[in-house]
């Protein structure tokens, strides 16, 4: 007999956030608590994440976008980032046998020139492996920063200009949104960021202009299947008016 949580049969499943983006942060403070090593932190966030992710799939959300790695985040111990890296090469190989199997497009978003070859190579893997599948559209946004892809967007088109294909008229903001790494997807309905910081730390700029911002708390290895819950409810008891009334 299976119950569903209280929570749960409160959301209208007319009316579920399209696309969800999550800043999943909190993994060290979590580790710390624990007197653990950072790193037990970030494979504990690595768990909740497939989690998260096999629910939002079930539940019918047709887009997630997960931040695991900024262009910001180079910037911490070099032991740290080795260590993310080699997770998140993990969890790419994995994905092609464990969310792959559960339908997921995994998709990585960001600048993939300074990211290891290995990496690299995993990446056109795990993408090229998955995408005719069915189910959620996964973006993992690896070494992702919204400025970096602001920046590259900006030189794509300005590349075009000065090719003569375009003049910068014709420069609107649909054109701008499809040269983004999130090109022809819509935009973030909501936004969840764990572990108490309530910032976007660099995370879609320009898509998140009409994302609703829910914040907890809890800490991302913490997070589980009833905040999910919770920030869907939250979400759908927002007034979204787009500047109207
Ligand atoms: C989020 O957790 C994961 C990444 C940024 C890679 P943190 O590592 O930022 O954890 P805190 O914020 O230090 O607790
Ligand atoms: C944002 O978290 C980046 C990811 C979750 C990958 P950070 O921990 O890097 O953000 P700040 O430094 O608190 O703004
Ligand atoms: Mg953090």
């Amino acid at each position: 007999m299976f119950f569903k949580s209280k929570a749960k049969t409160e959301i209208d499943y007319e009316r579920l956030p399209v696309h969800i983006g999550v800043i999943m942060d909190g993994n060290g403070r979590w580790a710390k608590k624990r007197g653990l090593p950072r790193s037990a932190g970030h494979s504990a966030g690595a768990d909740t994440l497939k989690k998260i992710v096999t629910e939002c799939n079930q539940m019918g959300i047709k887009y997630i976008t997960v931040y695991a790695f900024s262009t910001e985040n180079w910037k911490r111990p070099k032991e740290e980032v080795d260590f993310l890296m080699n997770l998140l090469l993990g969890y790419l190989r994995d994905a092609e046998r464990s969310l792959a199997g559960e339908n997921v497009v995994i998709r990585a978003i960001g600048s993939r020139k300074e990211l290891s070859e290995e990496i690299q190579r995993q990446i056109i893997k795990t993408e090229e492996f998955t995408k005719n599948n069915t189910g959620i559209i996964m973006n993992i946004a690896l070494n992702y920063g919204a400025r970096e892809e602001l920046l590259s967007a900006v030189r794509h088109i300005a590349g075009r200009v000065q090719a003569g294909e375009i003049t910068p008229e014709e420069i609107d903001s649909g054109m701008l949104a499809g040269a983004l790494y999130t090109g022809g997807q819509p935009d973030p309905d909501l936004i969840i960021r764990t572990s108490g910081e309530e910032r976007l730390s660099n995370f879609m700029l320009w898509q998140a202009a009409y994302s609703e911002l829910w914040f907890t708390k809890k800490l991302w290895p913490d997070f589980n299947k009833n905040d999910l819950y919770a920030a869907i409810i939250a979400y759908q008891n927002r007034g979204r008016r787009y500047g109207g009334i």
